[in-house]
């Protein structure tokens, strides 16, 4: 199983729209796909539309140890897509990963266990740099990084770069950078806004030699259809 990890340290960089989109991508080419909800504002778990009702383990009692990680996978609404879902009790797991040792490496052992039900793991983190981020980073093979196509996403970018650096120099992160995908690129016409270009050759510049993905655009229609 390869492991993927949305991160970015800001919030509404697109982490949750694309490890959606990836995630179905990747479940309609016929990959078996486990997402994690790793943000207790279980944004993810919404856009599936799964509901956590009271008393289901989460991926809070999954991290707890609390039951076998397969109690807490559900299927969802679309083959070959799984997910452990959260919701806002998820933020009392931060206490808990900083109480026991390596809690970094808490995620990574606990997906370890079905490794072998699923072809790739897509995990979304949330954007403040926490336990759950941390131990988000940790479990991925792969990391990618979505920042908006703004000064904001820059400096999103820059914060996670720092993080993957400091991972890596305690040798907590073994993975590698799969690339940064620019967010919400916005045109007029075939005009790309001044903001959007000057952001995505900073970024370029910033990642020194890591792949920027061609960018998502910005999109009203896709907005609206989000709100509805
Ligand atoms: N192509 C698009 N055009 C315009 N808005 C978009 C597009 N894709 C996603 N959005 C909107 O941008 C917002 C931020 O996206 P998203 O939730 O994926 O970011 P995030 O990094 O997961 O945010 P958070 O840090 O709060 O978890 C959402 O409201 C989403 O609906
Ligand atoms: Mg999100």
């Amino acid at each position: 199983m390869l492991t993927v990890t949305a991160a970015s340290l800001a919030g509404g960089q697109g982490k949750t729209t694309s490890c959606f989109f990836l995630a179905r991508a990747l479940a309609s080419r016929g990959y078996r796909v486990l997402m994690v909800d790793a943000d207790p504002q279980s944004s993810l778990t919404l856009y599936l539309g799964h509901e956590v009702e009271p008393n289901q383990p989460t991926l809070l009692e999954v991290l707890k140890k609390q039951v076998a990680v397969e109690d807490g996978i559900y299927e969802s609404s679309y083959k070959n897509l799984w997910l452990i879902p959260s919701d806002d009790a998820l933020e009392a797991i931060q206490d808990y990963l900083s109480s026991i040792a390596m809690g970094e490496l808490a995620l990574r052992r606990r997906l370890k266990e079905v490794s072998d039900l699923f072809d790739v793991c897509i995990v979304d983190s949330p954007p403040q740099r926490s336990q759950i981020c941390l131990t988000s980073v940790v479990a991925a093979d792969e990391l990618l990084i979505p920042a908006e196509a703004s000064s904001k996403g820059l400096h999103s970018l820059v914060r996670t770069l720092q993080l993957v650096d400091e991972l890596k120099a305690v040798e907590a992160f073994s993975g590698s950078i799969l690339g940064i995908l620019p967010f919400r690129d916005r045109w007029f016409g075939r005009t790309q806004a001044k903001r959007s270009s000057v952001s995505i050759q900073d970024m370029r510049e910033v990642g020194q030699g890591i792949r920027v993905f061609h960018s998502i655009n910005e999109s009203e229609r896709y907005k609206q259809a989000i709100d509805r």
